[in-house]
């Protein structure tokens, strides 16, 4: 209930802009569609970490899967409550272990025997004793680009199917890890609901196995992945869909279901708004220049993604033009768009691009000293900037001149 250029005004531009209601209604899709089991939702922070957005997801019921020490403490800064937090990544340090142990964290989703060594000797210094569940790499290949591919075998992500048993067996040695459960995550940006039910199904088997040589996993971690519609792919099934799929699929078991839906939650839920700086004609292109580049929005420059573009002052009357929709950044690879059809737009007009919540913001950079962009959250009629852009100066006191540069 709020106009877009009105913040746009008010905040200055480039911004990123959510929606409580977008929020909510996409992770009220998840929860009501595996209502009655014991279903945990575990936003994924890496997606959008910005505190207003998981204290929205919070209070509305969400846990959250980390993969760093400092989304760890973003999420219980959030108020997530440790036993609503799980831990991912291949490359957990000490100093994090240590973190998640003194959090007292529902489960490490554990990637490989290596970290289960380091795990142990971490709890036993702290005399405590990690949960864990161990990251099984199904090898199912899915996911949208192959730079976010990550169940297939020759990816670095989990522990090989083959050797599962095993290690689930080495745990046994290891006096303060407990198994807890079982965990997968196969790609990102995925279509379709059938490379996520071959890889449950894989693991379901494996669970089974595990259980009958006295193991008891009681948890199920069916990762993330879920994919959105960005305009020119094929609709992804709704977090609905997937919900009652998962739910289906753990049917008559006793289990606890864990999700890490990132992208499918905070995805459409964003808007990236962007002034018009100028309209630069070429003998063979049109191109529009904003004030938003590669640095705010990386995106399309390094998984060729597609994000619709509107302009904020559509007529639905000037002709349709072909821009090459770009950013200030010098770099070629500073385009958002090519041969991008648009109403005429002009300088000092806005423009949004979209589904930019998911993997957006939390990818920018201040690449061309270009201020980090702040990101504004809206809710009814109200409107918050919840991370504020940082002036010139700020950005320069982050630094240090070292004492021999420093003429006396
Ligand atoms: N769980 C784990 C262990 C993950 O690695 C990820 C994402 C998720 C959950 C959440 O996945 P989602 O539901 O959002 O697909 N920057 C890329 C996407 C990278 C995804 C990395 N892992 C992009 O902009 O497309």
């Amino acid at each position: 209930n709020i106009a877009l250029a009105d913040i746009a005004k008010q905040v200055g531009t480039p911004v990123y802009v959510y929606s409580t209601k977008g929020l909510l209604d996409n992770y009220k899709s998840f929860a009501e569609a595996l209502s009655g089991v014991d279903a945990l939702i575990a936003y994924s922070v890496k997606a959008n970490s910005s505190l207003a957005v998981l204290k929205t997801l919070a209070q509305a019921g969400a846990g959250a899967d980390v993969v760093s020490g400092g989304e760890l403490a973003r999420a219980l800064a959030a108020g997530i409550h440790p036993a609503k937090i799980v831990f991912s990544g291949v490359g957990k340090t000490k100093s994090e272990m240590q973190m998640a142990l003194q959090a007292g964290i529902l489960q490490f989703n554990v990637e490989s025997r290596a970290e289960l060594h380091a795990l142990n000797l971490v709890a036993s210094k702290m005399g405590k004793t990690a949960s864990v569940a161990l990251r099984i790499n199904p090898n199912v290949a899915a996911g949208g680009h192959a730079k976010i591919t990550t169940g297939k075998a020759e990816n670095k992500f989990g522990i090989a199917i083959e050797i599962a048993k095993t290690a689930y067996e080495e745990i046994r040695a290891l006096e303060h890890i407990k198994v807890r459960g079982i965990d997968m995550h196969i790609g990102s940006q995925i279509d379709s609901l059938s490379p996520f039910e071959t890889a449950i199904d894989k693991l379901l088997e494996l669970v089974d196995e595990l259980n009958k040589s006295g193991h008891n996993i009681q948890s199920f971690d069916v990762g993330g992945g879920l994919g959105i519609c960005y305009g020119e792919n094929n609709p992804p099934p709704l977090p609905k869909q997937y919900g009652t799929m998962v739910k289906k699929k753990f049917a008559g078991r006793d289990m606890q279901i864990i999700l890490e839906p990132g992208r499918a939650i905070v995805g459409n839920a964003g808007l990236l708004i962007s002034e018009v700086v100028f309209v630069k004609q070429t003998p063979t292109k049109n191109f529009l220049i904003l004030d938003a580049a590669m640095n705010d929005l990386i995106r399309p420059a390094l998984y060729e993604a597609h994000h619709a573009i509107i302009p904020l002052q559509a007529q639905n009357k000037s002709p349709v033009v072909k821009y090459d929709i770009v950013g200030p950044v010098c770099e070629t690879g500073d385009t958002f768009a090519r041969d991008y059809q648009l109403e005429e737009v002009k300088a000092g007009e806005y423009v949004a691009l979209e589904n930019v919540g998911a993997y957006g913001a939390v990818q920018a950079s201040q690449y061309n000293t270009r201020p980090l962009v702040p990101e504004v959250l809206v809710k009814d009629n109200n409107f918050s900037v919840t991370r504020e852009r940082p002036s010139i100066e700020q950005i320069l006191a982050q630094e240090k001149i070292p004492d021999w540069l420093i003429e006396k």
